[in-house]
């Protein structure tokens, strides 16, 4: 527990959620987490905000010049999709990931392509030594002049650093081994990483350099240290590893200027992260013996489609009545929806087995689009029938079963048939489609139609 600061009244704070309050409580009330208040000072600096600061002064909305705060294109093109076309001048990335996935190796290349165009590059590391970032950046070829150093020391160097050398931008590895002089008495707290990174944030806006954070997560993918930091900095991205090819995946939890569905792919190869072009190679394998339980849907990433694969595992439940309804890249709510319309429009009776969903190669979808395949994917390992050869499958599906038309559909369709898939699901409500040779489109318009394609 960190020791009392003498100047601030006893304050407790949720190390998981960043929840204040003047009481002690042994659950927090907020994120309902046992036995994470600890003592440590309120990190507002309420005390010392008492004072009016200059008077400031509102700008008419029309005459601020948006193109003062320019895109820069890194060069690393799977990283500057994610972030919706490149970089926004002065903003603040937070990049979270497990560890050893990779984010020192992703952030040193992003440094050395910046570098490349003539940028300067300033690279906090408090977590590896100067020598260990050399090795790491003669493997990647990232080793290039315009990069410079900094392995360990604290917040106010860092800041001192900036000032004078002004580097176009600072990458911080970690951002919780960032110390602060000013908040060493609150240790590594939940108040001390939010100090350090409200600095961090006060540095860019006000000296111009555009940040990148690297932060570590827990195993329940929730960025160490309080969620607010989420709600500070201008995007978070979440760079997740998957076993299968050495895949990398980079996603968007949040940006300010850019849109959230957007994934980046990568693969990890000894020469460091390579884009994946073409991600449908790797996502899908084995495309022709499918299995009961199985459905290809057309996600979009973004503008661009990306053939995804939904499995299902319909198993007899062993606990009566209280079945499980588990769901891995997909909204759990949402499963649970689709699940009672196919009890209530199909008849088929659910509420027996236990439901388990994934999505493979670690993508999310988000989408509504979605829905269809999600029900096939259900329905046919419910039935143990294997969908139909070859086919993809999207719909949204209404609550009264009906199937509902989705966005984008053409580009997704073009895509699947790109890709070698023959067979398109798709919602009657679409209209017709253009006449693709030699594939086979099938309109469904209640979720019934589904069951015409998973007969036994
Ligand atoms: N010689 C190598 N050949 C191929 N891959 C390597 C090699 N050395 C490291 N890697 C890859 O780099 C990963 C570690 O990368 P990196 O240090 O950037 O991860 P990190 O997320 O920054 O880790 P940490 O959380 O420890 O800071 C390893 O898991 C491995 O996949
Ligand atoms: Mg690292």
């Amino acid at each position: 527990m960190a020791p009392k600061p003498a100047k601030h009244p006893a304050w407790f704070e949720c190390v998981e959620c960043g929840y204040q309050s003047a009481k002690y409580f042994g659950r927090c009330p907020q994120c309902q987490e046992w036995n994470t208040m600890v003592e440590g000072a309120k990190a507002d600096g309420a005390e010392e905000a008492g004072e009016p600061g200059p008077s400031a002064r509102p700008q008419p909305l029309a005459e601020v010049d948006a193109a003062s705060a320019p895109r820069l294109l890194t060069g690393l093109a799977e990283f500057d999709r994610v972030l919706g076309g490149g970089v926004v001048a002065h903003s603040v990335i937070l990049i979270g990931g497990e560890p050893g996935v990779g984010k020192s190796t992703l952030l040193l290349e992003v440094s050395a392509a910046l570098a490349r165009q003539g940028h300067s590059v300033l690279y906090y590391s408090g977590e590896e030594s100067a020598q260990q970032i050399k090795m790491r950046a003669d493997r990647l070829g990232a080793a290039a002049a315009g990069i410079s150093l900094l392995a360990s020391g604290p917040l106010e160097d860092l800041k001192r650093l900036v000032r004078e050398a002004r580097p176009a931008f600072l990458i911080v590895d970690s951002i919780q081994t960032l110390p602060s002089r000013r908040t060493a008495p609150l240790g590594g707290s939940v108040a001390s990483l939010r100090t350090v990174t409200a600095e961090i944030i006060e540095l860019a806006k006000g000296s111009g350099v555009t940040v990148f954070l690297i932060g570590h997560i827990t195993k329940e993918w929730q960025l160490a240290g309080p969620k607010s930091l989420e709600h500070m900095v201008d995007a978070v991205l979440y760079f997740q590893g998957e076993t299968q090819a050495d895949l990398r995946l980079l996603r968007a939890e949040k940006n300010r200027f850019g849109p959230l569905n957007e994934v980046g792919i990568f693969q990890m190869t000894e020469k460091g992260l390579a884009s994946v072009s073409d991600p449908t190679q790797v996502l899908i394998q084995d495309r022709q013996s499918r299995s009961p339980g199985t459905a290809i849907f057309p996600a979009m990433s973004g503008l661009r489609p990306l053939l995804t694969e939904v499995q299902a595992l319909v198993a007899d439940s062993p606990f009566a009545g209280n079945p499980r309804r588990i769901a891995i890249g997909f909204d759990s709510y949402r499963l649970s929806m689709l699940i009672s319309i196919i009890e209530k429009k199909l008849r088929l009776p659910f509420y027996k087995s236990d439901v388990f969903l994934n999505v493979t190669g670690g993508m999310v979808i988000r989408e509504t689009a979605a829905d269809l395949a999600v029900c096939q994917a259900l329905v046919s390992s419910y039935r143990g029938v294997v969908p139909p050869a070859n086919s993809v499958v999207l719909g949204e599906v209404g609550l009264t079963g009906e199937i509902r038309p989705v966005s984008f559909l053409e580009m997704r369709v073009k895509e699947a048939i790109r890709q070698g898939f023959s067979t398109i699901l798709l919602p009657a409500a679409s209209g017709p489609m253009a006449n693709y040779k030699g594939i086979s489109v099938i309109s469904i318009d209640n979720i019934r139609g589904l069951l015409e394609q998973l007969k036994a």
